[in-house]
């Protein structure tokens, strides 16, 4: 007789990772492999972060700072908030799943748009709430409309995933403004910036503006993108204290770890150094997106650090075929059928040899199977 589970376990959809199967990141790292799946930065973090790093590795003994007071402060200080609004958090996916637990329960609904991060179902899967998915727009860009459309009175959170993952469009401030306005004030909205800093169309602090005035708004940001810290799990949601509080009630203490609170106090003091990354970043999406025109396909109109390629009329066919030509030469990027976008690849930037190599694979691959 085997064990018994909850019967909410068989609905959690699983998350599959980047790193290709019986692979670890050791493995991988200093191998020629072109890492191009899990949007992450391909540089290494900053020389002082590393030392931050190893100079915090001496207190292992201790449990780390369970309220995280010095990145809160520093964080504060950074956008200009009262550090009691920040919840720092083991990876942004901390909150998310957090705020499902303190937020949702069956009887309640949980609106996002799809395709977005594909963690978003986990909520309603271990919550019990239901889902209420909300198709993309032309362009695929959140339809903001159909989702305030879609909000009852059984609504209790709304995700906005905004530059959008897996499709890398953006909804410029203006809009989310509107959208957060009109949204009932007894609704949470987050408001996932992962990618924020990677778009050029707004001051990438421009939402914080909207805080003041809505306090059922969430922002939630990763050091695991633009600061190059995937590998120690460290985000942060900006809210009410509130929304603090329940985040806090519902996860374990000391989830922060102490090397990634050292890591992330250091790499907010190099701003402009992170902001250099940044640049590099997105004169690569200006390479890839151009190359890809070049090869004769087309993309969404992107403002993350990553692409998302249509593979033409017959994507859905030859998808499998160029994602396994591209691993065959080192180059690992996600089907977008596993992404909710079947015919479509996700594609994230990485240095300027990987983007080549990435960029010839890809127009062999697409003329063989054309
Ligand atoms: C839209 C979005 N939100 C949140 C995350 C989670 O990031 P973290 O590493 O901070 O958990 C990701 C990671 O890929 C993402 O794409």
């Amino acid at each position: 007789m085997s064990v018994k589970f909850n019967s909410k376990l068989a609905s959690i959809p699983g998350y599959t990772p980047g790193v290709p199967k019986g692979h670890s990141a050791e493995d991988v790292a200093g191998s020629d492999l072109a890492q191009l799946a899990s949007n992450e930065s391909p540089y290494p973090p900053l020389p002082e972060v590393v030392e931050a790093i190893a100079a915090a590795a001496g207190s292992m003994n201790r449990y780390p700072d369970p309220e995280a007071t010095l990145l809160r402060s520093r964080l504060g200080e950074r956008h200009g908030v009262d550090p009691a609004r920040i919840t720092p958090a083991n990876g942004s996916c901390e909150i998310l799943l957090a705020a499902a637990d303190a937020l949702l329960e069956p009887g309640t609904e949980v609106v996002y748009a799809w395709p977005a991060f594909s963690m978003y179902p986990m909520l309603a899967a271990m919550s019990g709430a239901k889902e209420v998915r909300v198709a993309l727009a032309d362009g695929e860009k959140h339809d903001l409309e159909a989702m305030l459309e879609s909000i009852t009175d059984k609504t209790r959170l709304v995700l906005v995933c905004n530059p959008n993952n897996p499709t890398s469009t953006y909804l410029p401030f203006e809009q989310i403004k509107s959208f957060v306005e009109r949204v009932p004030e007894d609704v949470t909205v987050i408001l996932d910036e992962a990618y924020i800093e990677f778009q050029t169309a707004d001051d990438p602090d421009a939402t914080f503006s909207l805080l003041e005035r809505h306090e059922n708004l969430v922002l939630l940001r990763t050091f695991s993108k633009s600061h190059s810290l995937a590998g120690l799990r460290v985000g942060y949601a900006v809210g009410s204290p509130e929304f603090s509080a329940g985040v806090d009630a519902v996860r374990q203490p000391f989830s922060v770890n102490a090397l990634a609170q050292a890591a992330a106090v250091e790499a907010l003091i190099h701003g402009e150094r992170v902001r250099d990354q940044i640049r590099i970043a997105i004169q690569e999406r200006e390479r890839v997106e151009a190359g890809v025109t070049a090869i004769g396909l087309e993309s969404a109109d992107t403002q993350a650090n990553f692409s998302w390629l249509s593979l033409g009329e017959r994507g859905e066919q030859i998808e499998d075929h160029v994602v396994a030509d591209l691993a065959s030469a080192g180059i690992v990027v996600r089907p977008g059928r596993l992404l909710g976008g079947p015919g479509r690849l996700r594609v994230s930037y990485g240095t300027i040899e990987e983007d080549d190599r990435f960029l010839a694979a890809l127009g062999e691959s697409v003329d063989r199977h054309s």
